[in-house]
């Protein structure tokens, strides 16, 4: 094999192993880069939820009890609940694949009825009481998605209108009825409040930055295998040939090759100056021998 060739499987592979372990180690942190986003999102969802829960408790239903009460009716407007999820929806209709949920075993307003997978969830939370969260991911029809989940657990301020009927305000009953949301026990986990976020924009960035990345890397191997050849060409592989051409024509006895140039101080220039001090000593044996 040549010397280029041999050089060039070298660099194969030392270009070759160095991008599948770059490629390797760039794919996972994209990919858990992107994972951690679509977490912040959810979280900071989660936040904008917690935040409407607690204004509409503090500041929404102080304002509206004393009204309910004067209209005999029941303002669901008052229920923290109620506020988050509704608020929330009016967001899905500019992000629809964006869900926040109230997911209940048991709810008084039956939207908010657990499936299955939410079941699941809430269940790992009322047997794991030191879980606080759960992060996960599933497949959706429209992609795959990360959910974040928190408990929500019956505090006994709640149990109001979520223990008896008859402890409920009788709005509220005329409103609900009294069949569903009721028998809550306290400090019981009730329920979960889940966050979808979508995964597949910020899947589709990270592998759309690792295809760049791939490209570039790739690029450079090439322009650096190409500069390098062309050094091997001119530093080495051009000298040791006219040396070999002049070293052929010698030994077929023609005395009349010029001496090779000799200039630089490298090892090549250094073979090329011995092979000119071993030319003129042949040159003067022989025409010694001559005489
Ligand atoms: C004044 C009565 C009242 C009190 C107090 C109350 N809730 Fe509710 N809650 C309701 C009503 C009514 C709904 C249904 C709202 C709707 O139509 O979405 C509801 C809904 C919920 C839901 C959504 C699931 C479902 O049942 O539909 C959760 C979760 C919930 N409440 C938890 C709590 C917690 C936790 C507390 C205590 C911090 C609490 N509630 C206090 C009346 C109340």
């Amino acid at each position: 094999m040549k010397l280029l060739a041999k050089f060039n499987v070298i660099l194969i592979l030392i270009f070759g192993s160095g991008l599948a372990i770059t490629g390797w180690l760039a794919d996972r942190f994209l990919k858990e880069n992107a994972r951690q986003q679509v977490i912040r999102q959810a979280q900071l969802m989660m936040a904008t939820a917690m935040s409407t829960r607690r204004y509409t408790a503090t500041q929404i239903k102080p304002l509206l009890e004393q009204h309910q009460a004067q209209i005999r009716t029941f303002l669901p407007q008052t229920v923290p609940a109620f506020a988050a999820t509704t608020s929330f929806n009016d967001l899905r209709k500019t992000y629809p694949d964006y869900t926040y949920r109230e997911a209940t075993l048991n709810p008084t307003n039956l939207s908010d009825r657990a499936v299955d997978w939410e079941a699941d969830i809430i269940n790992r939370f009322r047997n794991h009481a030191d879980d606080k969260l759960i992060i996960g991911e599933r497949d959706t029809p429209s992609g795959r998605s990360l959910y974040l989940g928190k408990p929500i657990s019956a505090d006994p301020p709640c149990l109001e209108c979520h223990s008896t009927p008859a402890a409920a305000p009788r709005a509220m009953i005329r409103l609900y009825g009294t069949a569903n949301g009721f028998g809550w026990k306290p400090h019981e986990i009730v329920g979960a409040q889940i966050v979808s976020v979508p995964m597949d924009v910020p899947e589709q960035i990270a592998a759309a930055a690792f295809r760049t990345l791939l490209i570039y890397l790739g690029a450079t191997a090439l322009v650096t295998m190409l500069m390098v050849d062309l050094a091997l060409v001119a530093l080495v592989i051009r000298p040791v040939r006219r040396l070999a051409a002049a070293a052929d024509r010698i030994s077929r006895g023609d005395l009349n090759v010029p001496e090779l140039p000799a200039t630089g101080k490298d090892e090549v220039s250094e073979l090329t100056a011995s092979f000119n001090r071993m030319y003129v000593s042949l040159v003067k044996a022989l025409r010694m021998l001559d005489h």
